[in-house]
């Protein structure tokens, strides 16, 4: 495994996942975030949330799996006022959230009442709507899907195409994701999976215009299906 391969679970799951251990960091980092990314940032990460709000009481999940997913989204919640703080410097008519709408989603997600949790977070996707300029339509042109292709392999592949299904937080298939997200979901998630990590100077690996061919990539599917 190179260092790079090592770091990535920190990558994408450190902000997500360790929100205490993230936070110190995320504080002393938001500022140098280019303009309207942590704006951008927060509302994947709403996306993000609706999509796994959904998920978590929807058929086939198995229970670890299903508490993993509980977890992320509760290092999600944890980690919201920050992420709205910060995004609140990109958009400054960007209001406040409700006192209590916050605190009102954890009791939620405690007591899995994903009904309020997801009427809590459409809320919350309204008062942050998730501008995907620059991600879609995804790009279809055979150079960034050649592009995109040439990321995966390199980057991606090796923890995302065989997923272990032991661990409570798999890196499931991407091709898999992109068969069945919406591109918007998708987009979120690519920008929160991949770019949404200010821990490393590692930060922002991946350009906009690589995201979009990403999404176009994997909503191909994998190579030997096409
Ligand atoms: C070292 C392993 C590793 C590598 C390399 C890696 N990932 Fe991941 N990825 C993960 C794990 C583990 C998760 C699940 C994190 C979680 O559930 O909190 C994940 C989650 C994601 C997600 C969110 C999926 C979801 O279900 O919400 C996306 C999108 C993603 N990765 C994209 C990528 C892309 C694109 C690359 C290559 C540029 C990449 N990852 C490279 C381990 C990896």
């Amino acid at each position: 495994m190179s260092p790079v391969q090592r770091f990535w679970p920190m990558l994408m799951a450190g902000l997500i996942g360790g929100a205490a251990l993230a936070a110190p960091f995320a504080v002393a980092s938001v500022s140098a975030a280019p303009r309207g990314e942590d704006a951008r940032r927060l509302a994947a990460e709403i996306v993000v949330m609706q999509a796994d709000t959904a998920h978590l009481s929807g058929p086939g999940l198995q229970e670890l799996h299903r508490r993993g997913l509980k977890a992320r989204l509760g290092g999600g919640l944890a980690l919201l006022p920050l992420l709205i703080r910060a995004a609140r410097r990109d958009v400054p008519s960007w209001p406040a959230p409700d006192r209590g709408l916050i605190d009102g989603l954890r009791r939620a997600l405690e007591a899995d009442k994903a009904a309020d949790l997801a009427a809590g977070l459409a809320r919350l996707a309204e008062t942050y709507p998730f501008n995907t300029a620059g991600l879609l339509p995804p790009d279809t042109r055979p150079r960034a899907l050649a592009a995109a292709g040439a990321v995966h392999e390199n980057y991606c592949a090796g923890c995302h195409d065989e997923p272990d299904t032991e661990v409570p937080r798999p890196a499931w298939s991407l091709y898999e994701l992109g068969r069945k997200a919406p591109p918007r979901e998708l987009a979120a998630r690519l920008v929160i999976g991949v770019r949404g990590q200010n821990l490393t100077a590692m930060d922002n690996p991946l350009k906009d215009s690589e995201i979009s061919g990403l999404i176009a990539y994997y909503r191909r599917g994998a190579p030997d299906e096409n």
